[in-house]
């Protein structure tokens, strides 16, 4: 297995539109695979394969306690969607910055599994912003973008004056 290096915002690449997968072969797997030991690695608890410059709707999520209930994602179509709730959101590819986000509190969506088959699932608290947060990633939408122009363009200035620190 690899670990596979996560894109930071303002990269340009997380606004890439990711391509569904025609046929889930065993390279597909492998990547899952690696996406998933990056993901638990970071440490977080989902991240899509666009964080990675992978443009394919792929996601692995694991919002359990014990880190043994792993989600895969794959081709994922939310069916339904009803109420509204606000939470704290962070992501991976904007380290050290969290923010609340409105979004949908309950949703129903399927997805084909890692063996390739469809499911259907419902979802609300933390699988349901994570489940919403992560398919936003495919369609090249971050979390900050959610926010005000003012702050958007703080954490912009924040991440340049990080990239002249590290050289
Ligand atoms: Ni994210």
């Amino acid at each position: 297995m690899a670990l596979l290096n996560i894109l930071e915002y303002p990269d340009p690449r997380l606004h890439k539109i990711a391509a569904p997968v025609a046929a889930v072969t065993p390279e597909i797997r492998q990547f899952v695979r690696d996406l998933a030991e990056t993901m638990y690695t970071a440490p977080g608890v989902g991240l899509a394969a666009t964080q990675v410059d992978v443009h394919k709707r792929i996601i692995v999520i694991d919002v359990s306690e014990t880190k043994s209930e792993l989600l895969t994602l794959i081709n994922p179509e939310i069916l339904s969607a009803e109420g509204e709730d606000e939470n704290e959101e962070g992501c991976l590819s904007v380290p050290g910055y969290f923010d609340r986000v409105r979004r949908a509190a309950r949703i129903r969506f399927r997805a084909l599994s890692y063996d390739g088959q469809w499911f259907e699932r419902d979802a609300d608290g933390l699988l349901a912003v994570c489940v919403q947060h992560e398919m936003d990633h495919l369609i090249g939408k971050v979390f900050v973008e959610y926010l005000s122009p003012l702050k958007q363009q703080r954490l912009k200035s924040k991440a340049k004056k990080r990239q002249r620190l590290v050289g």
